[in-house]
């Protein structure tokens, strides 16, 4: 029986880059997580009939709420929901999922790399039929909604047991559990050379994957140990747990320092990789070296005709604006488009749809392609190793060649976390007051081109996006990017973004930090962060 729950709204519930995020406490409020699955019914559209992907990463929450959208699905008309079993589905997943059934759209369940647990966080997000995060025009929508709901709907029986594969019903409903790993690890196997990665391993090729205790322990063990061959403990930290084991999910230099030890130890393993709390992020180190995303980005997009899936060549590029610029000297090469689009990953949606695009990357740790429209970890992961199957050369030798051939762009990205709201937006407004009067000035050897805050026009559906970073460009095409997180849940966090282009392979074994120096130094003079923000050092650099 349907039962309509009378509710009040809460004036925080607009979605951030990557759905709504808040602390697990936050989401406990009364019908808040209730509340804002209800705006995404309300603003979908008719559901009269239509299946629904529900899915998380089995952090902290994950099944409570995940039980309690089924009961609302019932209540609220759909025909079919899809649930990976003990609510578990990877981001890229649980795309996979949405396009291959033909679903009206997919709830997911993650905050990503943020940490979990009773203390941690928790998200929801809505993905549309194409299987990617809802566009802005949807997510705009589901605020409103948000703003002025007064009921929602909810079937009045228990929702039925999620941990056996197999078909129930609650009410016209069919509730289908499936198996969370099956359809994606057939979906891999179809893009990339399962045989000839097997043999890179059986020849001796060592490999380390650490799923960080999060959503990607199952699938890497399928994929990497089962089908690839890979030795039983190839795979690190890979029971899924509801707080991450009290780690942070998010694979970069700090959070998985412990890997990247691994791999910089002279015994130490051939390649390693990570991914994060829902499966989207990837973390790629090669034996001595660590490869920055915005590299590894462009090396793919090199590489990817490498493996079968992409055999044919790819169409086109886009990236984030903060990514380096690495990726546009491949797409000029190979005669390919390249777009440059803002932060998140739901701008590349219509860029997929129309086949502009092949390949998309981010500087925080996103690669991904047209085969899903999230980015992917594992694909990553697996484009690489097809690579180095092919190439049967080093990661290193792989990242070399690559700076040889396309000259190479030295990258950090600056994170000043969970500083003063006020004194954020203080710091962003007073970049924006000085942009006019930027051009011409000099700092040291560096002499500002150009300097604007980004905005973006959607060449597909026409959507404008404006305020998404402020870029100060430098003769020479050096590049300082000032962005406040859509994706914090916490104060304001500040992203600086320090690039700078070298052609030169005499110079490209220079340390980061040092090929920087000028750079970084300049960035705390342009933005006055000190002073601002109080901060002298970023919290983390990736
Ligand atoms: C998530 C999104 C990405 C985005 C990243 C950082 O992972 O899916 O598209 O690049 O967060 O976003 P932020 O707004 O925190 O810089
Ligand atoms: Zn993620």
């Amino acid at each position: 029986m349907i039962e309509t729950i009378a509710t009040q709204p809460y004036d925080d519930q607009k979605p951030g880059t990557s759905g709504l995020r808040k602390k697990v406490a936050h989401f406990k409020k009364p019908h808040y997580a209730a509340n804002f699955v209800q705006a995404i019914f309300d603003a979908a559209g008719s559901s009269d009939g239509a299946s629904l992907v529900i899915g998380g990463d089995g952090r902290f929450y994950n099944r409570e709420v995940i039980l309690t959208a089924i009961r609302m699905a019932a209540a609220n008309g759909y025909g079919r929901v899809i649930v990976g079993r003990d609510g578990i589905l990877s981001t890229p997943a649980a795309s996979h999922l949405i396009r291959k059934r033909g679903a009206s759209g997919g709830i997911i369940l993650s905050a990503s790399h943020n940490p979990g647990g009773p203390k941690g966080d928790f998200g929801i997000k809505y993905n549309i039929a194409n299987g990617g995060p809802a566009p802005e025009a949807v997510t705009e929508a589901i605020f409103e909604k948000t703003q002025t709901i007064s009921r929602y709907r909810v079937w009045t029986e228990t929702a039925p047991n999620i941990s056996h594969v197999g078909e129930t019903r609650l009410g016209d409903m069919v509730v289908e559990v499936v198996d969370p790993v099956a359809d994606y690890a057939e979906l891999m196997e179809t893009l990339f050379d399962f045989g000839k990665i097997r043999e890179l391993i059986a020849s001796g090729f060592t490999l380390r994957f650490d799923a960080m205790h999060a959503v990607t322990g199952p699938y890497a063990r399928e994929i990497i140990e089962n089908r690839l061959g890979a030795p039983a403990g190839t795979v690190i930290n890979g029971e899924p747990k509801e707080d991450f084991g009290g780690g942070h999910p998010d694979p970069n230099a700090v959070h998985a320092a412990g890997l990247i030890d691994q791999l910089m130890a002279p015994d130490g393993p051939d390649f390693g990789a990570a991914s994060d709390g829902d499966g989207d992020r990837n973390l790629i180190v090669g034996k001595g070296i660590l490869v920055t995303p915005s590299d590894s980005l462009a090396i793919l997009a090199a590489n990817a005709h490498l493996a079968p899936g992409y055999a044919k060549g790819i169409v086109g590029i886009a990236r984030s604006m903060p990514t380096s610029q690495a990726a546009d000297r491949v797409a000029k090469q190979r005669g390919v488009a390249l777009y440059e689009t803002p932060t998140g990953w739901k701008f590349f949606g219509t860029l997929l749809d129309a086949g502009k695009v092949t390949i998309c990357g981010e500087e925080s740790a996103g690669t991904g392609s047209d085969h899903v429209r999230e980015k992917d970890g594992l694909w990553a992961v697996l484009l690489w190793l097809n690579i180095l199957a092919e190439r049967r050369e080093s990661v290193k030798a792989v990242v070399e060649g690559h700076w040889a051939e396309f000259g190479r762009t030295f990258y950090q990205r600056h994170d000043y976390e969970e500083i003063d709201a006020r004194a954020a937006r203080g710091l962003m407004e007073s970049l924006h007051d000085r942009l006019a009067s930027m051009a011409g000035q000099r700092f040291g050897t560096l002499v500002v081109s150009e300097a604007d805050d980004f905005s973006y026009k959607d060449p597909i559906d026409g959507s404008v996006a404006t305020g998404q970073g402020v870029r100060i460009v430098f003769s020479g095409g050096s590049r300082i990017v000032y962005r406040l997180s859509g994706t914090g849940t916490k104060g304001a966090t500040l992203r600086v973004y320090i690039e700078r282009y070298e052609p030169d392979p005499a110079k490209h074994a220079r340390q980061t930090k040092e090929a920087l120096a000028e750079l970084i130094d300049t960035a705390d003079v342009i933005g006055e962060i000190k002073k601002r923000t109080g901060r002298s050092d970023p919290d983390v650099i990736t």
